[in-house]
């Protein structure tokens, strides 16, 4: 369970998050909804301590994580798929989703059945399996996408970030993405989840907040925010 409580967060002078409160529940799919710019990337930089909060309170099941190194809050369990294709280029796929593990092969995190853990990443993701031995520099766009997705997988996290892991794809992988996220989400894992497709995002999430300029507008059932028609009229029309 990820709790986040009146968090204030940017970059310098610049402010971006003017107090947002939101819950992640165990097994659940949430999802932050938001136009270009509105701050659902600088939420999940912030969640994961690539940017330290200037205010607010970020809790992983309970302990307090905001503040934290980025490594501290990794190996409690939070995993950020971040926005745009952050892999190790000159590493295989494979040594990519071992990298992924690592808190659990050093011990920081339960060890659990890695290599079974890593067998069962590469059936999820066929084209990653494919390409096992590839460097990951050399993969597509879309690959190093879906290699970043498979790699926080891999941690076996308690909550997993994942910023538009649909970004760039063409839309027969983006159908992929979305049955992937699904097939978490029936396995239990517990994800926080920005997509420009926001209608996809709200059929395969539980709940939805709604982000302006910063601050949570809308938030509530996914199933109820389909139909609100501020909700539509904004992000639900064509192109979303
Ligand atoms: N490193 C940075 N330095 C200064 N300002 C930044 C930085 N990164 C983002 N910003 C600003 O913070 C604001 C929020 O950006 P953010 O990336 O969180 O938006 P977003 O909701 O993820 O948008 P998108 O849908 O385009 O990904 C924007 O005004 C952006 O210009
Ligand atoms: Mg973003």
């Amino acid at each position: 369970m990820l709790t986040i409580k009146n968090l204030e967060a940017g970059y310098g002078k610049v402010h971006v998050l003017h107090g947002i409160s939101l819950e992640v529940p165990k097994g659940k799919v949430v999802t932050l909804i938001g136009s270009n710019g509105a701050g659902k990337t600088t939420t999940m930089r912030a969640i994961s301590g690539m940017i330290s909060p200037t205010a607010g309170e970020i809790t992983l099941n309970g302990e307090r994580i905001d503040g934290m190194e980025s490594f501290s809050i990794a190996k409690r369990g939070l995993a950020h798929s971040p926005e745009g294709r952050r892999v190790f280029a000159t590493m295989t796929v494979t040594d990519n989703l071992t990298l992924g593990a690592f808190p659990r092969l050093t011990g920081s995190r339960p060890k659990g059945d890695v290599a079974g853990d890593l067998v069962r990443a590469m059936d999820l993701f066929p084209r990653l399996k494919e390409r096992r031995n590839q460097l990951a520099g050399t993969l597509s766009g879309g690959e190093q996408q879906m290699l970043a997705m498979a790699r926080a997988v891999m941690l076996n996290p308690e909550v997993v970030l994942l910023d538009e892991p649909s970004m760039g794809l063409a839309p027969i992988l983006v159908e992929e993405v979305f049955k992937i996220i699904a097939n978490l989400k029936s396995q239990g894992v517990t994800m926080l989840l920005v997509e420009q497709f926001a209608a996809a995002a709200l059929n395969v999430a539980d709940y939805g907040y709604v982000l302006e300029n910063g601050r949570i507008s809308v938030h509530g059932e996914a199933s109820r925010l389909k139909d609100d028609p501020a909700v539509k009229a904004a992000y639900l029309g064509g192109g979303h």
